[in-house]
């Protein structure tokens, strides 16, 4: 048996098993890949276990169909639920993911009180919802992950308009996980300039309509939703917890007055450390970004209206 600490991953499809390889890689953790379709998970584990010897790193992942190997988990991803198909926007997928993602939440709960739960299953802000009621956890340890593949996405088209590398571009998407999300062009620097002296505003106004229907694009391009962004961001997440980096990344959070929203999953900064959420932070807006943040939690409070509990 190892005495590693435990991060579960629910879902072993696109998204799942890239979050679980990332984490195998990173080398510090037992890592449990749950998935109801019989074989997946466990072929998707000794995969992963098997890329070990090449990449050396240790095996440490166990794929299963049921819950008990999960027990005493620090962290679980959630990463189940039907991805979305051309056409369909994330919000189509309420309905039935919400009943996976409630179904899932109470199993993994049963096994594991204290987990942290991140959830990255769609409609993401809605889900998140679900994963607090039903867990009854406090907020601080149930949120999702999209600000992070957001913001990836900005920094891309960043990076490349710019000719300046990935790495130092610093960006920040804010808002729901949808068409309405707000990267906030005002704390978008790239080497410490500002955005908005590097690149003419039409050029940054289609980056930010990009970003804000990259996962469509992504949907439109392959037929499913993308998974290395999104499955390393996710990854990212569980980074920060384990080993208490306490990174400040845009996580989606139960917010009661920040940011003037109250009641309500949204994606905002957020320092992550063993605590789950230890602060949200919250950044000045320029009047623009506010109005944009506000339509942003209209549209995620219509999809919440839509959840039957
Ligand atoms: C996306 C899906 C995962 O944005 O929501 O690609």
């Amino acid at each position: 048996m190892s005495a590693r600490r435990k991060v579960t991953v629910v879902g072993a499809g696109n998204v799942g098993a890239t979050c679980a390889q990332v984490l195998a890689t990173r080398d510090y953790a037992d890592i449990v890949l749950v998935d109801i379709k019989e074989g997946l998970p466990q072929g998707k584990a000794l995969d992963i276990n098997q890329m070990g010897a090449v990449l050396g790193y240790e095996p440490s992942c166990t794929g299963s169909n049921t819950y008990e190997e999960t027990a005493g988990s620090d962290v679980v991803v959630i990463t189940a639920g039907l991805p979305r198909s051309p056409g369909m926007s994330r919000d189509d997928l309420v309905q039935t993911n919400e009943k996976i993602v409630g179904s899932v939440t109470e199993q993994v709960v049963a096994q594991s009180p204290d987990a942290i739960l991140i959830i990255v299953s769609n409609p993401l802000d809605a889900m998140c919802h679900v994963a607090k009621s039903v867990s009854g956890r406090p907020k601080e340890r149930v949120f999702g992950m999209a600000g992070i593949l957001d913001t990836a996405r900005f920094s891309t088209f960043i990076s490349w308009e710019t000719s300046a590398s990935v790495k130092d571009v610093q960006a920040m998407v804010l808002g729901g996980h949808g068409d309405q999300m707000v990267p906030v062009v005002s704390a978008t620097t790239v080497g410490g300039i500002a955005l908005r002296k590097l690149v003419a505003d039409e050029k940054i106004q289609a980056m930010v309509e990009r970003t804000a229907k990259g996962g469509g694009e992504l949907v439109n391009l392959m037929g499913t939703s993308a998974w290395y962004a999104p499955g390393a961001a996710a990854a990212q997440m569980v980074d920060s917890i384990m080993l208490d980096e306490k990174r400040v990344l845009p996580c989606t959070a139960y917010l009661e007055g920040e940011y003037g929203i109250d009641g309500l999953y949204m994606g905002v900064p957020c320092k992550l450390g063993p605590g789950g959420i230890e602060e949200i932070v919250e950044l000045d807006l320029s009047d623009d970004e506010r109005e944009a943040l506000d339509k942003s939690a209209e549209a995620v409070r219509e999809v919440v209206g839509v959840l039957s509990s």
